[in-house]
């Protein structure tokens, strides 16, 4: 059957797959001014780091102990966010994350509701810094 990379029942899309294995923007960053650290339900922590510079993200990374669903989410919210003016990034919601990834399996949606209120924090942690 043709991969149209849409997602299927048991079937993770090649934007998934691609992500578990090589997730984009990993890892800390060694300037940052926003910085949030989450564990969700499931046991599992994401953390983001971002730089921002007149009111766009200009850089960001994450890190995760999660599982491969967590690190292509956490990689999706970063390459959604990185660019965008902070009050856009503020609004990537767990759906976006998904529809970017075509889709999840779900079992692992919640992987991406982790990234995208880990991105959240980030963002506040910024706005609540005196800069
Ligand atoms: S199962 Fe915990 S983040 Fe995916």
């Amino acid at each position: 059957m043709e991969n149209t990379g849409l997602p299927v029942q048991g079937q993770t899309s090649r934007q998934a797959s691609e992500r578990f294995e090589k997730p984009r923007n990993y890892g800390p960053l060694s300037q940052f001014n926003g910085h949030a650290r989450i564990t969700g339900p499931c046991g599992d922590t994401i953390e983001f780091w971002l730089k921002a510079s007149e009111g766009r993200i200009a850089g960001i990374g994450f890190t995760t102990d999660g599982c491969g669903p967590s690190r292509a989410a956490g990689s999706m919210a970063t390459e959604l966010a990185m660019g965008k003016p902070l009050t856009e990034a503020a609004q990537i919601e767990q759906a976006d994350i998904l529809t970017a990834l075509g889709g999840l399996p779900e079992e692992s949606q919640h992987c991406a509701l982790l990234a995208s209120n880990t991105l959240k924090a980030t963002i506040t942690d910024f706005g609540r810094k005196d800069r």
